[in-house]
């Protein structure tokens, strides 16, 4: 069996040439719902006169008095016996919810896909005013009564309106079409009546139209032929569609908005190019099925291993986005049909219409507004944001205390060790391979020893053999995936024959989070072979089953409620990874903070883990990419992101690897990994002086992590992005919609442009703003332009483009440690980058970085500020302050900061860490003195360019040592010019 596993796996996994197996996958139209909704579309396009048959009854109107919820009936022209109900609902934040099903229909569609997806039931609004009219409903609402929402009757047309100026619009193109559940019976018994119509002929006019749909309305909007309804075949697979037709199209158009984002997980740009209309830079769709994409293309709208339907549009005036809460899988064009209008047409397999409206009116509403609906990225255990050293495989335990001796031998900073599947013996996940790891805890130890952890792999599918007790138990406790006829179903994976456990069954929940307890209850299995500080890694969960059609579940599986597999695919990887994060952060008493990094993902996944994005190559071009997917991803509300460092394939060259550690330093999630089949590229291997560079880019993430980690804190509150990209940060700025190769990092000032093609010695940065920037290492100035300017800045492979906005400070730790843990009573640098204005302004969130204690109150929340002041502007003062004392109406992770004491035990524990430096960048003269509270503090000035000045040039640096100033109370530094 073993053999026949390593078969398997050189078979699958190593490739003698970098090539995707698009056989493997469909196109649009090697799907049939897909095929029948782009026919739909190219029908309503050619035919001027076209009108969506769907329309509200208005008899059947109704205003729920519970909900404010407006209801009426939905009836098709095309099908007057079939009855569909519609529910349009605002939200308290002005989000409207549509939703539309089939009533009494022959099945039930899927409809639970929000109840995964949501964080909660959304509170509704119960201050709207529908008004009733002849041929339409609107309720006007929002603080300055500006929003307003219609549906109108006949055609059925959602719109939502700011200031009267149109935003988002559901079946402006009449696409609406919601395929009811037939019986093949039926549709034939129907057909035989029908007088087919001769294929139209060409420049058939609307009368003509008219006539053909009389005489058969059927096939004027759903096509003559009976394309894929019943069975459908790929390759050698059958797909038999026990419920037959029941897809769902609709367009949604954003007529005043020009850029689209989002809808990860895509390798494309962050902008997303067309698929359809006349210049479309696509052929085919966007794709949102999850699935495992063996050496995935850096260009294209095949699905990978995610998927969130979430798009937001903008323009200079307004950014609103749509959530469709789908579980199925789902297609979605993209055109242009000007250039400050966006429509797009959503085609889904099954499931309810369940689409959510959010009307900004900026990038951080619509932010606020998904994270009130799915929740925000958790607040990780602060060291999961170091750096990660992963490979596939280290082969032992001894290979792993190598690993970290030679990490601690070249200073490298480095903070987890991970161990892909080949510890596990046989892919017995939970079970160790004692011929190499004879002594796991033992290992583990080792490196908790500096404090470091350990994540190891654990993958969906169960090895099917009854001395497995994993399997053993799922088995018997009857919580295995079914296949349509109900026996249990088999697949092959890296295990050889496995099975997969049914995460929709709440039956599985408890048993699989008791699996990961170290200590044993009873005669329970445990896995007392691990300790608190092994976390785990998700991977193989769209599912990815080697044997199956398009490497995944066959759609007529079944799940838990009868439920096909076709209705979850996409959310079935995530209800895997909750369950994981649940159980890690719930083996110890009190919860520790969890870290499961997961491959598949849906919406709401940021709840709960990390990801990254999955098996990218050791191409330039993947590099690229990598950037702009995990913006993206951001956008997509999963901040906690980042793309396999070096490339998954391939032995990059030392001028990739890197860049490729500039490119990790500057995602959220930075963690080096690499296939089987490649050479050792751990970074202390590599020669000078690639291997000191790397050094210092590790040792830079390191210093700079306060920075990442307030950025976490306010993703966790406000469900803004971690790094964020041009749109969001200067919305009004068109000459950064576009932009997706440099962004920020959080709210901090940090603007970086990672290069990521070869041979560069310098590139341009787009400034969006008549501000100064300052090269971070060598306080550089560049100044942009009110309508935004590019600045050439140096980029030799030594150097990462890395600039700090005027107006910023920013809190760093700069003590070389070997893990982040270590740094925890280390001193801190700011770097106040002053404006063109004379100011600045930063933040620091600092906590334990394991427990939950922060949400008992033990922080930190700092805010510095630096303002000009006295005559002539002769003063600087750089001070800090309690944030959290003036924001007294938040929370920080659900803790509201008027209870907040900043003489909590966090804090006293820290009083004694100190500010022991601030670097002051662009002052207008030499200081006359400084000083901290009343004494002089010792400085030193290098004269330069002063922040206002026009002229670029090295920036004049005061450095102020040692200003008698801890991290945890207020203080005033007096600089006298
Ligand atoms: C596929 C994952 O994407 C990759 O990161 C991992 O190394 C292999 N599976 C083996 O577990």
């Amino acid at each position: 069996m073993r053999d026949l596993t390593l078969l398997l796996l050189t078979l699958v996994a190593l490739p003698a040439v970098f090539a995707v197996k698009s056989h493997d996958f469909k196109t649009c139209s090697q799907a049939g719902f897909c095929r029948r909704g782009r026919a739909l579309a190219e029908r309503a396009k050619e035919n001027p006169s076209w009108k969506s048959p769907y329309s509200v009854d208005p008899s059947s109107v109704a205003i729920d008095s519970t909900t404010a919820a407006f209801t009426a009936g939905v009836k098709s022209s095309i099908y007057p016996e079939v009855k569909f109900g519609l529910d349009v609902r605002v939200h308290r934040d002005g989000v409207v919810r549509v939703r539309m099903d089939e009533i009494d229909g022959l099945r039930k569609r899927y409809d639970e896909a929000a109840s995964w997806a949501l964080v909660a039931e959304p509170e509704v609004s119960q201050d709207i005013q529908w008004t009733v009219a002849k041929d339409a409903v609107r309720a006007v609402y929002g603080d300055n009564k500006d929003i307003e929402v219609v549906v109108a009757y006949e055609p059925l047309r959602v719109t939502l309106l700011r200031n009267g100026k149109e935003q988002i619009v559901l079946n402006g193109e009449g696409l609406l079409h919601m395929e009811h559940f037939r019986t093949k019976e039926a549709v034939e018994q129907e057909k035989s009546g029908w007088a087919l119509p001769e294929a139209p002929e060409e420049g058939l006019d609307l009368d003509d139209a008219q006539v053909v749909m009389q005489m058969n309305p059927r096939s004027w909007f759903e096509g003559a032929g009976d394309d894929a309804l019943w069975e459908e075949t790929f390759g050698s697979w059958t797909d038999s569609k026990p419920k037959g037709p029941e897809s769902l199209s609709i367009d949604v158009n954003f007529p005043n908005h020009g850029h689209v984002y989002g809808i990860p997980q895509h390798a494309t740009r962050l902008s997303l190019p067309t698929t359809s209309g006349e210049d479309a830079y696509y052929s085919d769709p966007y794709r949102l099925y999850n699935a495992d994409v063996f050496e995935y293309l850096a260009d294209s709208t095949m699905s990978l291993y995610g998927s969130i339907p979430v798009m937001h549009a903008h323009s200079a005036d307004s950014t609103v986005a749509i959530f469709h809460a789908v579980g199925s899988e789902t297609w979605i064009d993209v055109a242009h049909p000007k250039p400050s209008s966006t429509h797009t047409h959503w085609i889904s397999e099954s499931g309810i219409m369940d689409i959510f409206l959010m009307p900004g009116p900026t990038p951080a509403d619509v932010f606020a507004q998904y994270a009130r609906l799915t929740g925000t990225s958790a607040l990780p255990a602060q060291w999961a944001l170091g750096y990660h050293q992963c490979r596939w495989n280290y082969i032992s335990s001894d290979d792993v205390r190598d690993v970290q001796t030679r990490f601690d031998e070249e200073d490298m900073p480095v903070d987890v060790f991970w161990l892909d599947i080949e510890y596990a013996e046989d892919h017995k996940y939970f079970i160790w391979d004692k011929k190499s790891f004879s002594d796991p805890v033992d290992m583990m130890h080792d490196v908790e020893e500096i404090q470091r952890k350990m994540v190891v792999i654990v993958d969906p599918h169960l090895k099917r053999t009854d001395s497995y007790p994993i399997y053993q138990q799922a088995k018997e406790l009857d919580l295995l995936i079914k296949k349509k006829d109900g026996q249990e179903y088999e697949g092959w994976c890296w295990p050889g024959s496995s099975a997969w456990v049914d995460f929709f069954n709440p039956a599985s929940w408890d048993w699989w989070k008791s699996l990961f307890k170290t200590v044993s209850d009873g005669d329970k299995w445990a896995w007392t072979e691990s300790t608190e500080n092994t976390y785990i890694w998700n991977d193989m969960n769209e599912p990815s089953i080697f044997n199956g059609p398009e490497i995944s579940m066959p759609r007529d599986n079944i799940h838990y409620g009868g439920w096909e597999h076709r209705d979850v695919h996409n959310i079935n990887g995530m209800l895997f990874h909750n369950m994981t994060t649940l159980a890690v952060m719930h083996r110890t008493d009190p919860p520790k903070r969890p870290f499961v990094l997961t491959r598949s993902f849906y919406a709401g996944s940021q709840r709960l883990s990390a990801m990254w994005t999955g098996d990218n190559l050791g191409t330039w071009e993947h590099m690229a990419v990598g950037v702009s997917m995990v913006l993206s991803l951001n956008v997509g509300g999963f901040s906690f992101s980042g793309s396999d460092v070096g490339g998954f394939f391939g032995n990059p060259e030392p001028e990739m690897l890197v860049r490729w550690y500039g490119v990790g330093a500057f995602s959220p999630f930075f963690r080096a990994h690499a296939h089987i089949d490649t050479k050792r590229r751990e970074p202390y291997l590599l020669d000078e002086p690639y291997k000191s560079i790397v050094r210092d880019i590790l040792r830079l993430r390191y210093s700079l992590l306060p920075v990442w980690y307030t950025a976490f804190r306010e993703a966790s509150v406000t469900g803004l992005p971690v790094v964020r990209p041009h749109y969001v940060v200067f919305p009004q700025d068109e000459g950064g919609f576009a932009l997706d190769d440099q962004y920020f990092v959080g709210g901090s000032g940090l603007l970086v442009k990672p290069i990521t093609s070869k041979d560069v010695t310098e590139t341009t940065v787009y400034l969006p703003e008549n501000e100064v920037y300052y090269d971070y290492f060598t306080g550089q100035t560049y100044r942009g332009a009110a309508k935004g300017k590019n600045v050439t800045v140096p980029a030799e492979l030594h150097q990462i483009p890395l600039l700090i906005r005027g107006g910023s400070i920013i809190p760093t730790r700069e003590r070389p440690r070997r893990s982040s843990p270590l740094m925890k009573y280390d001193p801190f640098t700011l770097r106040v980058a002053l404006s063109t204005g004379g100011t600045a302004r930063g933040e620091l969130y600092l906590d334990e970085g394991e427990t939950y204690a922060h949400r008992e109150g033990q922080f930190i929340w700092r805010e510095f500020e630096a303002t000009t002041e006295g005559k002539k502007g002769k003063e600087i003062r750089v001070r800090s302050r309690n944030l959290a004392a003036q924001k007294p109406g938040e929370a920080v992770d659900g803790v509201a900061l008027a209870a907040y004491d900043d003489k909590n035990d966090f804090a006293r524990a820290m009083e004694r860490v100190r500010v022991e430096r601030i670097v002051l960048l662009g002052l207008a003269a030499k200081p006359k003195s400084v000083k901290a509270a009343g004494k002089d503090v010792d400085w030193e000035f290098k004269a330069g360019a002063a922040a206002a000045s026009k002229a670029e040039g090295s920036a004049s640096v005061l450095v102020v040592k040692d200003p008698h100033a801890s991290i945890t109370s207020d203080w005033d530094i007096i600089i006298q010019l």
